[in-house]
C-alpha cells in the first residue's frame, strides 16, 4: 500500500492521526507503518459507538449443575473413563496464555509471575505441576498446545526453555499465536503505540480455535487423534487440568462440553454464571443479571443461577470444527492501555483509559447444542490472580496455594 492509499483509508475511518509523525519516520519505518495500515481492520473501531451490536440477548433459563454428591458417588466411574481417553490420546490441553494481564501490572507474561514465598514459584510452574499430576496418574504424556500473542510470545518460549519447561516432555507442547486488534481511545481514534506502529492488542480469548486452525494444528488433531480440548486460563494456579474425572463426566453425559463450575459465595457474587438462553448452554454475566434472575430459585429452593464459570471448559473436537467459521460477537472492554500521546511521549495509565475489541470464550460456549457444568469445590481448585492484591490477587492465591499445602 502506498501513502496515498494509506491515507484515504484512514480517512474513511476517521484515523488521519496516524500519519501524524510520517515525515520523521526513515524508510523501513515508513514502510512498516504503511504495511501496518494495510492489514488493520479499522472497521473494528464502529463497535466504540455500537457497544451492544450482535450482542445476544436471549431468554435466560436456568441449567443445572452435575454437583459434588453425584460427583463423588460416581469418582470412580468418571476417573477411570477420564484415563482411558487420555491414555488413548484422545485429549489434550489448551493453554490460552495471549492476554495482557494489564490489572496484574507486569510487564512480563502473566505465566512468569513468581508468586513464591521461600523460593521462586512461577504461575507456569504451578499450571505444569497441575498438569504433571495427571499424567503421572495416566502414565502418559499429554499434548499441551499454548497460545500467546504476538507481544509475549517470544518471553513465553524463552521462559519455558530456560526452565526446562518445568520438566514437562518439550516435545508435547506446541506454541500458537493468536490475533491482534487495534486498541483506541474512548472516542475511537487508534491509539499510536510509537511514531511508527498503531497500538494493537490481543483480540480476546475466544479466538483461539480459529487461531489454532490458521496456525495448521487441525491438521496435528487428526493425525494423533485427539477428540477432546480442555482449555484453561493462565491465572489460576489450582486447577486441575485435564482432571481425569471431569473428563470421563463430559464424556459420560454425551454433552459437546463440559464447564467447571463453582458454587456462587452468594448472590450478588461478580461472576459469570452458567445458564441456558435460547434454550442453548451460555454464561450470563452479572452485569446482565436483571433482579428477576438473581431472586429466581430452582426446585431445591436454592438459586437458580448458583454456578460461576471459571475458564476451564472441554470441548469436543469436531463440534469446534463445525462452529470455527461463526463469527462470534466483539466485546468493547476498558483497559490500561500503554500508548504515546499527540507529542511522541510515553504514556502509562494508571487506570483505564481507552478500549480494546476481545471475542470472548463463552460466547463460543453459545454457539454449542449441549454442555455439562461440573461443580469443583472452589477452595481447591479456583485462585486466580487478576491483580496485586484484594480479590482475586497474589496475595488471596498464595493463601489458597498454602491452604492447599502446595510450599510457596
Ligand atoms: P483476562 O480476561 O483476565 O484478560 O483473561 P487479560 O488480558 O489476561 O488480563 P487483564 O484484563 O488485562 O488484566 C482470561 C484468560 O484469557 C486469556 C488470558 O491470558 C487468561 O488466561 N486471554 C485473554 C487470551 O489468551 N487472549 C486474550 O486476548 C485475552
Amino acid at each position: 500500500m502506498n501513502y496515498q492509499e494509506a491515507r484515504s483509508k484512514l480517512e474513511q475511518y476517521g484515523q488521519l492521526h496516524v500519519l501524524r509523525f510520517y515525515d520523521e519516520l526513515n524508510d523501513d519505518q515508513k514502510e512498516a507503518l504503511l504495511a501496518q495500515i494495510e492489514a488493520t481492520d479499522f472497521s473494528i473501531l464502529h463497535y466504540v459507538d455500537n457497544p451492544h451490536e450482535g450482542l445476544s440477548f436471549g431468554k435466560i433459563t436456568p441449567l443445572g449443575a452435575m454437583e459434588l454428591p453425584e460427583i463423588e458417588a460416581r469418582r470412580e466411574e468418571f476417573t477411570q473413563a477420564g484415563l482411558e481417553a487420555i491414555r488413548e490420546g484422545k485429549v489434550a490441553a489448551v493453554l490460552l496464555a495471549g492476554g495482557m494481564g494489564t490489572r496484574l501490572g507486569s510487564s512480563d507474561p502473566k505465566c512468569m509471575y513468581d508468586i513464591g514465598l521461600t523460593r521462586p514459584v512461577y504461575i507456569m510452574q504451578r499450571l505444569i505441576e497441575n498438569l504433571t499430576e495427571v499424567t503421572d496418574q495416566a502414565g502418559v504424556s499429554i499434548p499441551l498446545f499454548i497460545m500467546t500473542s504476538e507481544k509475549n510470545h517470544d518471553k513465553t518460549v524463552a521462559f519455558m526453555q530456560a526452565h526446562d519447561c518445568f520438566g514437562y516432555d518439550a516435545s508435547k507442547i506446541r506454541y500458537f499465536v493468536q490475533e491482534m486488534a487495534p486498541a483506541a481511545d474512548r472516542g475511537g481514534k487508534v491509539f499510536m503505540e510509537a511514531r511508527d506502529r498503531i497500538c494493537t492488542s490481543p483480540n480476546g480469548n475466544g479466538g483461539w480455535f480459529l487461531s489454532m486452525k490458521k496456525a495448521g494444528l487441525l491438521d496435528v488433531l487428526h493425525e494423533e487423534g485427539i477428540q477432546w480440548l480442555n482449555i484453561f486460563a493462565v491465572d489460576n494456579v489450582l486447577q486441575r487440568i485435564c482432571d481425569p474425572c471431569f473428563v470421563g463426566a463430559t464424556l459420560k453425559s454425551g454433552c459437546a462440553a463440559g464447564a467447571k463450575v463453582v458454587r456462587k459465595a452468594f448472590r450478588e457474587e461478580k461472576v459469570g454464571a452458567i445458564c441456558l438462553e435460547d434454550g442453548r448452554p451460555s454464561v450470563v454475566e452479572y452485569y446482565d443479571m436483571t433482579p428477576e434472575l438473581l431472586a429466581a430459585n430452582n426446585e431445591k429452593g436454592e438459586p437458580a443461577y448458583n454456578f460461576g464459570v471459571i475458564m476451564n471448559y472441554l470441548f469436543r473436537e469436531a463440534d469446534l470444527e463445525r462452529i470455527v467459521d461463526e463469527i462470534l460477537p466483539v466485546h468493547v472492554v476498558e483497559k490500561k492501555i500503554e500508548h504515546i500521546d499527540d507529542n511522541g511521549q510515553p504514556v502509562h495509565p494508571a487506570e483505564p483509559c481507552g478500549v480494546k475489541f476481545e471475542q470472548l470464550v463463552v460466547d463460543m460456549v453459545r454457539e454449542l447444542s449441549t454442555c455439562l457444568p461440573f461443580e469443583v469445590v472452589r477452595e481447591k481448585e479456583f485462585a486466580p490472580i487478576k491483580n496485586p492484591t484484594g480479590v482475586d490477587s497474589v496475595e488471596s492465591a498464595r493463601a489458597l496455594c498454602l491452604q492447599n499445602g502446595i510450599v510457596l
